[in-house]
């Protein structure tokens, strides 16, 4: 079949490459040229791990090409649109580039032959009729006779895309069109059924865990809508709740890691998603809580659940500040180093990140901040460029002058510091570990004392 996925952004370019590995002809289309070069010659516009190779070789095999025009929908059978959908201040999902998607759609649009318009990206509720209709005003074609509008909400982790592209657990199909549903059908079968991939097996991963048949789920639009946001939300609640848990822990004395293994081991509430931090953050939970909430007022019918996990998460960012604070009694004065400034390993995505949050909170206090991040300084700095850091070429160089060692996101390199070496650069051996990944190293034997959340201190 021939795709257009408008947008290379983090989900755009993942879905088409995905597509062109499934054997379909995909254009990405996207305003920003150098993101149009990049795909072009092979690489990606994004850091993703294993994007650049698979976007290589789906260049290579002529499967996949990128372009800044909208010629491609003449073509397509199916057009994607992928744009970002950030949020205003008011919590409300800006859907300025799905509207310019739209009118773009309308103006190139095949008149003679059937096209499927998806929303891929996050949007609210209502948004499929929002596109229709642009779309008919522009072309003044109807509305389920020469296209239909589908929704097809994407659920693929930053850092983990691949995985997630190729070997999903479901997917949500919204449209009430038959003639949509059947092609919509025939692009996935090939994700749906290849879940080995022979001769791609170069560059699409292994799943690194058993695979359980995906689902195809059909409803209508509005409830494929509703089905992203609320299970973003409900990821989000599933985090706070262990996160506010763990502070009981630690006024307990229980280990929250054995509490959430054993809590997870019930098959009704899984075992993912209880991993503590020092909150969620990026582009997505915190843009769609907003937005689910937004919706849930203007309705009179707030979900104050969800309210709690989002008022509950700003209060994790400041717990870990003061954790800091009360063990080195102020923090005028103090070196911090931060270790991790991406919402999450694996991905250079410094959106909304709970750095931003914690290092200012750092700074209001006193603190001076050298951080580090492998892939993330580059974005972090750019958004944050009111905030006084001294960036760090390596994990290690953090702990110069440091009275504290803060590790925010729990990249593998960090779990290789040299911290022999690093406690002889720090002034005060201290370290607070939000996500309890390196609670399993010698600290006593190195000097330094260890903090995790959610569980005792090592002294
Ligand atoms: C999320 C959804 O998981 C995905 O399905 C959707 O398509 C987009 O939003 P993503 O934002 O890439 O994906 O990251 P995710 O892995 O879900 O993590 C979100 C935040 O929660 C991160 O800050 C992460 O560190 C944090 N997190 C996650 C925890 O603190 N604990 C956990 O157990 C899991």
């Amino acid at each position: 079949m021939k795709v257009a996925v408008i947008g290379a952004g983090y989900v755009g370019s993942v879905t088409g490459a995905a597509f062109a590995a499934s054997g379909h002809h995909v254009t990405v289309i996207d305003s920003d040229k150098r993101k149009v070069d990049r795909i072009n010659s092979g690489r990606s516009p994004i850091y993703e791990p294993g994007l650049d190779a698979l976007i290589d070789a789906m260049v290579r095999r002529r499967l996949l090409s990128a372009s800044d025009r909208y010629d491609s929908i003449r073509d397509a059978d199916v057009a994607f649109i992928a744009v970002g959908t950030p949020s205003r201040p008011d919590g409300t999902a800006d859907l300025a580039y799905v509207r310019s998607a739209a009118d773009a759609i309308g103006d190139a649009i095949n008149r003679d032959r059937f096209t499927v318009i998806v929303d891929k990206s996050t949007v609210p509720v209502g948004t499929a009729a929002l596109v229709a209709s642009r779309i008919e005003e522009r072309s003044g074609l109807k509305h389920g006779e020469m296209f239909a509008v589908a929704s097809n909400p994407e659920f693929l982790r930053e850092g983990y895309a691949l995985e997630d592209v190729f070997y999903p657990d479901r997917i949500v199909i919204g449209t009430g069109n038959a003639k949509a549903r059947r092609m919509l059908r025939k692009l996935y079968a090939p994700l749906l059924g290849r879940r080995t991939y022979g001769a791609l097996a170069d560059v699409v991963p292994q799943p690194s865990r058993p695979l359980a048949e995906p689902v195809y789920f059909e409803t209508d639009e509005k409830s494929a809508e509703m089905i992203k946001y609320v299970s973003n939300a409900f990821l989000a609640v599933k985090i706070s709740y262990i996160n506010e848990v763990a502070k009981l822990c630690e006024a307990l004395g229980t280990d929250v890691n054995d509490v959430a293994a054993g809590v997870g081991l019930d098959s009704r509430i899984g075992a993912k998603f209880l991993q503590v931090s020092s909150g969620w953050s990026g582009s997505c939970f915190p843009k769609d809580t907003a937005e689910l909430l937004s919706a849930s007022r203007k309705y009179g019918n707030e979900l104050t659940i969800v309210q709690a996990a989002v008022d509950s998460n700003r209060s994790m960012h400041d717990y870990c500040v003061e954790k800091v604070r009360r063990r080195l009694k102020t923090l005028i004065g103090k070196r911090i180093g931060v270790l991790g400034l991406t919402f999450k390993p694996n991905t250079d995505d410094a959106r909304q990140t709970q750095a931003s949050a914690i290092i200012s909170g750092l700074l209001d206090l006193g603190a001076s901040v050298s951080a580090h991040d492998p892939q993330g300084m580059a974005m972090f700095q750019t958004l944050n460029p009111d905030l006084e850091v001294r960036y760090c070429s390596s994990g290690e160089e953090t702990a110069e002058g440091a009275d504290g060692v803060l590790l925010l996101t729990h990249w593998d390199e960090y779990a290789r510091l040299d911290w022999v070496a690093m406690r002889r650069r720090m002034r005060t051996p201290y370290v607070l570990d939000t996500r309890n990944f390196l609670r399993k190293a010698p600290w006593k034997k190195r000097g330094i004392e260890y903090e995790g959340i959610g569980i005792g201190a090592v002294r």
